[in-house]
């Protein structure tokens, strides 16, 4: 520890000045201790990015919350786990305080997923923990986010944006099957596995 008069800006100057050369040193040093804590940020973005494919969600896309559940893609039989001709599938989720629609998306092993989600009314967030998916439910908006699961297991997808006093409790799952299995469920299995 240094004694307090060997501080330049502690030193009792006349009038209380710092000398001008002292403050522009410890700013440049400042200086040069932000630029380093940018580049590593900058550094860590870019590299999550290339590594683990996480990218900002970059699609716009506009919808009617007030109308969800009359007309268009998010009605409510449209909704969990479609497949698609070429073996990928397509969830489609309705975030509302304080639940995802359905509560229990089935998808299979090995396979493209696209997340298609909205919200009818507040922002939620759509999270799966070790994947790279991570995204805002912004009403008005359908998030799109694609990803594939190399193994079977079970995930929680929690909402990760503070949507009002239940937010806490809102928490869906997603149950990721053997392709096989997948294959060999009812359609009806395969839309979800939220009791029925
Ligand atoms: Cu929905 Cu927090």
């Amino acid at each position: 520890m240094d004694e307090p008069s060997s501080n330049p800006l502690r030193r009792q100057l006349a009038g209380g000045i710092v000398p001008e050369e002292v403050v522009a040193r410890t700013e440049k040093r400042w200086l040069v201790v932000m630029a380093a804590m940018l580049t590593v940020m900058m550094a860590i973005i870019v590299t999550t990015g290339i590594v683990s494919a996480l990218h900002p969600a970059s699609n716009v896309e506009i919808i009617e919350p007030q109308t969800l559940h009359l007309r268009g893609e998010f009605v409510e039989s449209n909704l969990g786990t479609a497949v698609e001709p070429d073996g990928s599938v397509t969830v489609r989720i309705i975030a509302e305080q304080y639940d995802f629609v359905p509560l229990c998306i089935r998808v299979p092993a090995g396979a493209p997923v696209k997340f298609r989600l909205t919200s009818a009314d507040v922002v939620h967030g759509f999270l799966l923990p070790n994947t790279n998916v991570n995204t805002m439910v912004v009403p008005g908006f359908v998030a799109e986010v694609r990803t594939s699961f190399t193994a079977p297991g079970e995930y929680a997808m929690p909402c990760n944006e503070f949507c009002g006093v239940g937010h806490h409790a809102m928490l869906a799952h997603v149950s990721v099957v053997p392709k096989e299995q997948f294959a060999k469920l009812t359609r009806v299995e395969r839309t979800s596995c939220a009791p029925q």
